[in-house]
């Protein structure tokens, strides 16, 4: 892989990719250690004399301007980290372009148009074939930003790490994303706990009547896969929850209660929704963590930015940072909850990336990482 020092920066156009994917759907910045990462490279180009084209996305817009997920806040919160707004420009949430996502010969042609040279420092995006990871990339001399590197050297830590007693915790959204990772880590650990909306996929699926909570039906033909996976294998686990938090609101608790999966078959629970898992999951998780070796972490297990429903997130934190394991963690989401929360210290290493990341460790070739070689 190409990395900056081996080319000379001074006097050079440089095409920027940063991870900007950063804001709330208020378009408020949630934590800044995604910008925070690519300070570093930023900083090196801007001291050696570069004029910098800072590209990256926010949210899923779909091709669309959406307001609240325009790149403004992050503009901000650069000048606010550099102290200065010379000799460099942010564009415009490059996902407000179809063609981005599409990865359109004619929208990588306008982003490099004018470079000299393209720099990826958003590992978190390197498994999107889209125009500003692979298009772009392919029109310039391209580089690994130190981002990038960091994140290489980290992740190969975790892969070293021998299957048997691995236990992987996988919550957060984008279930349709995660599950064909679970199939793809099949093989690298002994047990997978779930929550989050991964789980409740799973056992809608199963026929669970989880009433208003958010499924991600395209993900049920994997589910049934997955199942079918561990059924085959008595040496791996897949632990999902086995009682859940409800509440008549995400964003606040209105009537909440707690239920044992066995009385969601015929719910009477229709206008509630999952916003965490119970006592009794999170005490299943807890000796399962006690008796790992070494834990990845990706995708918060509730609704965390609601504290009444970050208790079971903050009792499995508390558990693995307890826990005689190696600690490694990945995601935006999960990352942010555990430095706002006193925990990333006492992690081996956390990724601020999040499929990329399970990519990655499953194996799988990233086309935007390809693409430096
Ligand atoms: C992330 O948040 O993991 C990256 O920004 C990629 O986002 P995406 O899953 O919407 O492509």
């Amino acid at each position: 892989m190409k990395t900056l020092p081996e080319t000379q920066v001074e006097g050079k156009n440089v095409l920027f990719r940063i991870d900007a994917d950063v804001l709330n759907n208020d378009g408020v910045i949630k934590h800044d250690s995604r910008i925070q990462a690519s300070l570093p490279t930023l900083k090196y180009l801007l001291e050696n004399g570069a004029k910098v084209t800072i590209i990256g996305h926010v949210g899923r817009p779909e091709g669309r301007e959406v307001p609240e997920l325009k790149i403004r806040p992050v503009e901000d919160k650069l000048i606010e980290l550099l102290g200065t707004h010379n000799n460099w420009q942010i564009l415009e949430n490059l996902r407000f372009n179809k063609g981005e996502e599409e990865n359109d010969p004619e929208f990588a042609k306008q982003l490099a148009i004018g470079q000299d040279i393209f720099v990826q420092d958003a590992f978190a995006t390197c498994h999107r074939a889209h125009a500003s990871t692979v298009g772009a990339a392919k029109l310039l001399p391209s580089f690994a930003g130190m981002s990038v590197q960091r994140e290489l050297e980290g992740l190969q830590k975790i892969l070293a790490s021998p299957a048997e007693g691995f236990t992987i915790i996988i919550g957060g959204k984008k279930a349709e994303d995660k599950l064909p990772v679970i199939k793809n880590l099949f093989d690298k650990a002994e047990n997978f706990l779930v929550g989050g909306v991964v789980a409740d996929t799973f056992l809608a699926c199963q026929n669970y009547d989880l009433g208003k909570s958010l499924i991600e039906k395209e993900a049920f033909e994997q589910a049934r896969e997955i199942f079918e996976m561990f059924s085959k294998d008595s040496k791996k686990k897949l632990v999902l929850p086995t009682d859940l938090i409800f509440s008549k609101s995400s964003e606040a608790p209105v009537e909440p209660i707690q239920l044992s999966v066995l009385n969601l078959k015929s719910s009477e629970h229709h206008e509630w929704m999952v916003v965490d898992i119970g006592e009794e999951t999170v005490n299943n998780f807890r000796k399962i963590i006690y008796n790992s070796k070494n834990i990845f972490w990706n995708g918060n297990l509730g609704v965390t930015e609601v504290p009444d429903f970050a208790h079971a997130t903050k009792a499995i934190a508390e558990t693995v940072v307890d826990s005689n394991t190696q600690k490694y963690a990945g995601g935006g989401d999960t990352t942010t909850f555990l430095k706002t929360n006193g925990f990333a210290d006492k992690f081996n290493y956390l990724s601020i990336a999040g499929g990329a990341t399970l990519e990655y460790l499953a194996g799988k070739t990233l086309p935007g990482l390809e693409v430096l070689e």
